[in-house]
């Protein structure tokens, strides 16, 4: 492994939608700078180093390969935020540069679904482990100031004096993804289930487990899950979808899930049955993205909304702006009363989140949330599927998890067929 010197020079592969969040958030991490991004997509990979640039948060310059830009000496951590159908490429290519000795690297952070199914995720964990690097998985929401902030004192207070919490609920819902390769069940991994219900189960599964305590002392114990596709197969929108696409994504004939919702139970050391409960939507138009969270327990409740923000502004019928995401992400209107996220980086939780990575690789520990979190994440999002598919609640361990590929990522799912 690299020895540690400060800061530690970053490198992003994928300089999208998500890689400017992450730049975004670097005002608030200390002891790295971002030096390097590599996309295939020249213009985007100019300007997520000029954003760096302009930030200050890194001299970030663009590189020709992956292998490049870990091959630079200044670089000792890569954050992947590419497309979830490139994920084995990119993470194969990572391994080889430092098994073949071509890169020096400390860590690798990796944008949620760690893969499109378990079989994908568990790749990523062979082939950094292989590598001998130190890993994260970037699941935001877990670093969220509220998350964090509201499990520690329900925990200190509510589950002290009056017992652990049994119920956690999570939804994350807006009114569909940014991208075209997002709405491709094949590409992506599936529909809202994948996409979003990662970041739920994942959120409801922390708030459930002790301060401090490791994710195996909730053991998994059955699933119930749904799927539907309520809006985006509708002649009018699935037109939309196809028009965004170039006429590639066609939802008559192959749509993937716009609504999702399941209920896992987990078993505590104690033998106690805790429920988790997710809902997730791709066909939510209200102001914007909606995050909201639960945890529930024999005295107390916490709640958590992202659109009931402190600030809100109001815009007459006379205001007529351009449509635009400056108010909150996935916004869905200009005028009238708008909440406003005031610090979407912050708040979201992606400079904790950032900070947490960059503190754990210079120390040379393994982050909190790695790898082995989006392994287990993709085993609830394939069980929900197979619930899904089954139509029925489903008994852990499932059969044949591992290899299950969802009907919706091969192009066979249509609830109206
Ligand atoms: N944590 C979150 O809330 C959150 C939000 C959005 C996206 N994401 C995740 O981040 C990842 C990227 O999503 P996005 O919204 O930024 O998508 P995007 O389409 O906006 O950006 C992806 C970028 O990757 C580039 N790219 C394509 N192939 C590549 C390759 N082989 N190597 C490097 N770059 C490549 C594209 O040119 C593009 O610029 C996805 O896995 C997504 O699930 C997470």
């Amino acid at each position: 492994m690299k020895k540690t010197t400060l800061p530690l020079g970053i490198g992003i592969i994928g300089g999208g939608f998500i890689a400017r969040f992450h730049i975004k958030s670097w005002v608030g991490v200390r002891d790295a700078d971002i030096l390097g991004i590599f996309d295939p997509d020249a213009k985007r990979a100019r300007e997520a180093s000029a954003l760096a640039k302009s930030l200050g948060v890194g001299p970030a310059k663009p590189y020709a390969s992956i292998t490049d830009m870990a091959a630079d000496p200044r670089i000792g951590a890569l954050w992947i935020c590419a497309p979830n159908y490139t994920r084995g490429a990119v993470m194969e290519e990572i391994a080889q540069a430092v098994i073949r000795g071509k890169a020096e690297l400390i860590g690798v952070a990796c944008e949620k679904p760690l893969g499109r199914n378990v079989r994908e995720a568990g790749k990523m964990l062979e082939l950094v482990q292989k590598a001998g690097l130190l890993d994260g998985y970037l699941e935001n929401q877990v670093f969220s100031p509220a998350v964090v902030r509201g499990k520690e004192i329900v925990w200190a207070r509510g589950a002290a004096l009056s017992g652990p919490p049994y119920l956690a609920r999570a939804a994350e819902e807006h009114s569909g993804p940014h991208m075209p390769w997002f709405w491709e069940g094949a590409l992506q991994g599936g529909g809202v289930l994948n996409d979003m219900m990662c970041h739920s189960v994942e959120e409801a599964r922390f708030m459930l487990t002790p301060p401090g305590a490791p994710r195996e002392v909730l053991t998994p114990v059955s699933v119930t899950a749904y799927t539907n596709c309520l809006k985006w197969q509708e002649p009018k929108y699935a037109a939309i979808l196809a028009k965004n696409s170039g006429g590639k994504t066609d939802y008559l004939k192959r749509p993937a899930e716009d609504f999702a919702r399941s209920l896992v139970e987990f078993r505590d050391k104690s033998g106690k049955i805790l429920v988790v409960e997710t809902t997730t939507s791709w066909c939510y138009v209200g102001a914007g993205l909606r995050l909201s969270m639960e945890l529930l327990g024999p005295e107390y409740a916490l709640q958590i909304n992202t659109l009931d923000a402190g600030l809100k502004v109001f815009f007459s019928r006379e205001v007529k702006g351009k449509a635009g995401e400056d108010l909150v992400e996935k916004q869905n209107a200009e005028i009238g009363l708008m909440p406003i996220v005031a610090d979407e980086a912050g708040e979201y939780g992606y400079i904790a989140e950032n900070r947490h990575m960059v503190q754990s690789f210079l120390r040379g520990v393994r982050p909190e949330e790695n790898f082995s979190d989006g392994v287990a994440v993709a085993e609830l999002l394939m069980a929900a599927y197979r619930s899904a598919e089954l139509g029925r609640t489903l008994a852990f361990p499932i059969k044949g998890l591992d290899e299950y590929v969802p009907p919706v990522a091969r192009g066979k799912w249509n609830p109206r067929s």
